[in-house]
């Protein structure tokens, strides 16, 4: 078969609604970094596992992930938009305007999200242009009531509510 047409395959993934996150944690500075994710995925109950997919360049990726290393996992709420907009971008403004706090291990912790997870990374695995970080996670805490917010055909969308 003739090589896959890079624009079909988006535009079939794009079929596909998918939760975002917002993955923060610290550099080798100290300062506080972080990227917006939706190819996170649930991975294991025993022990309680995740899995996080980082594009190769991800500024994030190359300053704060490695094994051991700490992050906090936020899984954004409708009417977080604007956060999921700030960690796409690039550079080290992305915290201005944000509500965080320092939150677990000193992480960086973003407020009002629908869960947020403390994680441990346990592996970096190759998976074309992005890497595969498994993680473990430490603690969780789940939101009252907040609507998640859903990626779907390249928007941001709130679940409905009588989902
Ligand atoms: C809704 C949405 C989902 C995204 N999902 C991912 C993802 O799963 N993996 C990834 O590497 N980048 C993803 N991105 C792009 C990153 O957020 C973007 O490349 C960002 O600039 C990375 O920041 P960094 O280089 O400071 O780590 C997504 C962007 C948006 C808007």
């Amino acid at each position: 078969m003739p090589p896959l047409d890079p624009v079909r395959f988006l535009a079939a993934m794009a079929e596909l609604p998918a939760g975002v996150t917002v993955t923060t944690c610290r550099d080798g500075l100290g300062a506080p970094v972080g990227a917006t994710l939706s190819a996170v995925t649930s991975l294991s109950l025993d022990p309680p596992m995740v899995l996080a997919c980082f594009d190769r360049g991800s500024n994030t990726l190359k300053a704060a992930i490695e094994p051991g290393s700490p992050f906090l996992l936020h899984i954004l709420a409708h009417g977080q938009e604007a956060i999921a907009m700030a960690f796409a971008g690039k550079g080290g403004e992305k915290f201005t305007g944000i509500p965080w706090s320092p939150g677990p291990l000193g992480l960086p912790e973003i407020s009002g999200c629908a869960a947020t997870l403390v994680c441990r990374v346990a592996d970096l695995v190759p998976g074309g242009d992005h890497m595969i970080v498994t993680a473990h996670v430490v603690e969780c805490h789940v939101a009252d009531d907040p609507l998640p917010l859903v990626y779907h055909r390249r928007r941001l969308h709130p679940v409905p509510a009588a989902a």
